[in-house]
């Protein structure tokens, strides 16, 4: 009997097509494989196009760290491939679907390098030393981000993404206010909103899919922007490594088992970890909230300013809790719309998964009922330290 071979890449291809049925539950299988294989197709015949508008674009105030030899008659045809703006767009945006894995060739590819000045450099590295998508990457990879990066300047009113849209470019904001809009059965709701940090246009790249809501610059302001192919290139192939990472300690976080296993995916997809160090102050108490922890690592200690016996807040700390590997502290405040209750510090050298508010607002939704109940033992907690009644959710 002769021993039936597996083609090289069929493995992948099929890992590719379950792991999108996983996260976008298709109602049609067949029809979904249609399309999927039939993007994948388009994407790899885009590619051998890319490579050629990637390279002519060098000419365009942007550098690669390879040194290509091109004959002026290739020049002269992709001429007119490349249509850019100041977001670097192209005119059509290959949809390639959803597979970290699958562009072995990814780092043969030509680096975009977008030459700044010291005075920009400095700028755009405060900018992104918070963002949380690149906190899981070495620092070569995240170099390579900087040199991908283009400034893009921006107006009141203007919209830098359009829902519905492909997703062309991430970006990071140096400054300026930036309201979320979410389009819902005709109606347009402003779900939040960015205030001179963060980042958005992550979702389109990472999974393949329309833009997700409108981002409207409400007054004039300044972003960094990465091209969709550098961004592939660096965060969605570092989120592989990140899945296998986390996938399994996430599994075992409490609070997450209520949730689909696609949705812990997601959660691990943008989440940023950080290290803190023994006695280090992670959060205060007063203060304005961004993010929510878990512990992966180490303990920390809950803090609250105490209060004197007519009710007044003196500022001696007492303890009132600690969490350790997979509990949770941030939530409170981000679920209150209020400043933060109590200080955190690192107990040793600790470690937590951070999610910022936007992803925590659009991810932990199912997450939120339990959360509110465990406010009600805070408040216990606190009664039992300071005798009187606390109402922490109003
Ligand atoms: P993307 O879908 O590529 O483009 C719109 C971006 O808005 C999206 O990625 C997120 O980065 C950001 N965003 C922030 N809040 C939301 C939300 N509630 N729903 C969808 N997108 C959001
Ligand atoms: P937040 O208010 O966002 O920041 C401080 C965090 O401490 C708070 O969320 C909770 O996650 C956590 N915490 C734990 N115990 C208490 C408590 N008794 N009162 C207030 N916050 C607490």
């Amino acid at each position: 009997m002769s021993s039936a071979e597996i083609p090289v890449g069929l493995k992948e291809l099929l890992q590719g097509y379950t792991l999108e049925v996983l996260r976008r539950r298709p109602p049609n299988l067949v029809e979904f494989a249609v399309q999927h294989f039939t993007r994948i197709q388009e994407s790899q015949r885009n590619d051998q196009h890319a490579k050629k508008r990637t390279i002519k674009s060098a000419r365009k105030g942007v550098t690669f760290d390879t040194n290509p030899s091109k004959s002026t008659k290739d020049d002269e045809e992709e001429e007119e491939a490349i249509i850019s703006d100041k977001y670097n767009r192209r005119v059509s945006v290959c949809a390639e679907a959803y597979n970290p894995d699958d562009d072995e060739d990814d780092d043969s590819e030509p680096r975009v390098v977008h030459p700044k000045t010291d005075e920009q450099r400095r700028r755009l590295q405060d900018a992104c030393k918070d963002i949380l998508l690149f906190k899981t990457l070495d620092q070569e990879q995240f170099s390579e981000v900087l040199d991908g990066m283009f400034e893009v300047l921006v107006k009141p009113q203007e919209h830098i993404i359009d829902q519905g849209d492909d997703g062309d470019n991430f970006y990071v904001i140096e400054r300026g206010v930036y309201d979320i809009v979410v389009q819902k059965d005709g109606v347009s709701v402003c779900v939040g909103q960015y205030d001179n940090k963060g980042s958005f246009g992550e979702l389109a790249l990472m999974y393949n899919t329309p833009r997700a809501a409108t981002i409207i610059a409400t007054q004039e302001g300044a972003l960094w922007g990465l091209d969709r192919a550098t961004f592939h290139r660096l965060i969605v192939k570092n989120n592989a490594k990140k899945r296998r990472m986390y996938e399994a300690f996430i599994e075992c976080v409490p609070l997450l088992k209520s949730l689909e296993l696609s949705e812990r995916m997601r959660i691990v997809d943008v989440l940023g970890a950080r290290v803190f160090k023994a006695g280090e102050r992670i959060l205060m108490q007063g203060e304005l909230a961004d993010c929510f922890y878990i512990v992966e690592s180490g303990e920390v200690k809950i803090m609250i300013k105490s209060k004197t016996k007519a009710g007044q807040q003196d500022n001696t700390e007492v303890e009132v809790a600690r969490c350790t590997r997979g509990q949770y502290f941030g939530e409170l405040a981000l679920v209150t719309n209020k400043p933060r209750a109590a200080s955190v510090y690192a107990v040793g050298e600790t470690k937590c998964l951070v999610i910022d508010i936007q992803a925590f607002e659009r991810l932990l939704g199912p997450c939120k009922e339990i959360m509110k109940r465990n406010i009600s033992q805070y408040e216990d907690q606190l009664v039992a330290l300071f005798g009187s009644s606390v109402d922490l959710k109003h």
